[in-house]
């Protein structure tokens, strides 16, 4: 089963796609993360997007279409697949089609995670992980239980992402808005959308992901 955890930033997706892999096995497929990762690496990709990720814009569709054509090409046909940021425009949405029907799969549901914008910036700006083991944590909802020590594997480095400032996360609501959002007819039309409550707490927000999934919903 493949499917799309459609949102704004700090929607959920993330947090949904990651527990999805670990409760049914499925393979998460972040764009946002592949690009990271691509700065990390200091390859050419990842010195091509680095302005305009920290500038909160959208990186072009050919490269995110690349990205996931080439990973696609890992997975095997019997794991199922989260889409997390991706497609984000409606050209992207158009690329994955042909892309999915080139691997011989097809996308299920999208799942909409509804929320409200105003409360997502909260949740944004105060999100920091684990430099050693990623673990995430939040200025706010979840503290390390000893401050300045990661609770999972002991190390006192923390980061932040370069683009979860007040002002950034501002152009990146606004980028959604105007470009993502947008998509949501494309796949109304083809009857794949269900929304689910984004502001939930995240286990019923899990829970009513599996009840998509479960076509109970
Ligand atoms: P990307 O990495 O995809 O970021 P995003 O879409 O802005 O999403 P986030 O990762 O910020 O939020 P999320 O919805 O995953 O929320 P999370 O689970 O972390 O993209 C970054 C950039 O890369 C883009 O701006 C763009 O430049 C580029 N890019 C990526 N993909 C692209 C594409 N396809 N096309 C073009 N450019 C692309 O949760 C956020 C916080 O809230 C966490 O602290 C979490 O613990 C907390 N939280 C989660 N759920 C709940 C809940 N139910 N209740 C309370 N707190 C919660």
């Amino acid at each position: 089963m493949d499917i799309i955890l459609l949102g704004p930033p700090g929607a959920g997706k993330g947090t949904q796609a990651e527990r999805l892999v670990a409760d049914h096995g499925m393979v998460q497929i972040s764009t946002g993360d592949m690009l990271r990762e691509a700065r990390r690496s200091e390859s050419d990709l990842g010195r091509q997007v680095a302005a305009v990720m920290d500038s909160g814009a959208l990186v072009s569709d050919q490269i995110v279409s690349d990205l996931i054509d080439h990973k696609l090409s890992t997975i095997s046909a019997g794991q199922g697949v989260i889409f997390d940021g991706y497609p984000r425009t409606l050209a992207q949405a158009q690329s994955l089609e042909i892309i999915l029907a080139a691997h011989g799969r097809s996308l299920s549901f999208v799942v909409e995670l509804a929320v409200d914008e105003n409360a997502l910036v909260e949740r944004i700006t105060g999100r920091f992980t684990c430099a050693k083991c990623s673990t995430p944590y939040h200025d706010r909802f979840k503290r390390p239980k000893v401050e300045g020590i990661c609770d999972v594997c002991g190390s006192h480095e923390f980061v932040r992402r370069s683009d979860d400032n007040e002002a950034t996360v501002r152009t990146r609501m606004a980028e959604y808005r105007a470009k993502t959002a947008p998509i949501l007819p494309y796949y109304e039309a083809r009857r794949l959308v269900r929304r689910v409550d984004g502001m939930a707490l995240v286990d019923a927000v899990a829970a009513a992901i599996d009840a998509v999934l479960g076509g109970r919903a």
